[in-house]
């Protein structure tokens, strides 16, 4: 279910996310579009990691603003997603802070890996500019019937699989140390 809400209704943890991808927005890179868009992902943990929209020459290769923080994420090793925040405006002529952005296809899916990964069905705020307009629904309502890491038997095996990595880079640390002393 998706509803409605106002900054002043939202929780205190809510409303913090809302600000925090409305002050990530400042960072867009958005030379051909015009659009700004922030992102704030909190993760199980409470940690909170943001990103803006990342745009390019050629015009395909642009990166929007819940990748850059679901990134942001992982590269900190705290994929565990709980919640995630989008906040976009227009920000050259016609001016536009007024519709609520809600995430591409390409995100939804990247957002719903996050979550089945954690076991949660991610909650998502899309705001506008203004803050006026917050959308607060989950990700099995923006994209159900999603193909995920479940299918793949990889939700339940990934744990597992994150400790080989850690081991195998032991195992190269422990070269590198050899051959340096
Ligand atoms: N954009 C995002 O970053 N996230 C969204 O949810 C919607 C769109 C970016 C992509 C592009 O840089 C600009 O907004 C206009 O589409």
């Amino acid at each position: 279910m998706s509803k409605s809400n106002s900054l002043e209704r939202l929780r205190e943890l809510d409303r913090s996310l809302v600000e925090a991808a409305l002050k990530a927005s400042a960072h867009a890179y958005a030379p051909y579009s015009g659009f700004a868009v922030g992102a704030a992902v909190r993760t199980t943990k409470g940690e909170v990691y943001t990103g803006a929209n990342m745009e390019n020459a050629s015009y395909g290769l642009g990166i929007c603003a819940e990748v850059a923080a679901l990134t942001a994420a992982n590269s900190a090793g705290d994929f565990q997603l709980e919640a995630i925040a989008i906040v976009g405006h227009k920000f050259t002529e016609p001016r536009d802070g007024s519709m609520a952005v809600t995430p591409c296809g390409r995100c939804r899916q990247l957002i719903f890996e996050a979550s089945q990964i954690a076991g949660k069905d991610a909650r998502i705020l899309c705001c506008n500019g203004e803050l006026t307009k917050i959308v607060e629904t989950s990700i099995s309502v923006l994209l159900p019937s999603a193909f995920g890491p479940d299918n793949l038997g990889l939700v339940k095996a990934w744990p597992a699989m994150r400790g080989e990595l850690q081991e195998s880079l032991l195992r190269l640390r422990h070269r590198l140390t050899a051959k340096v002393s």
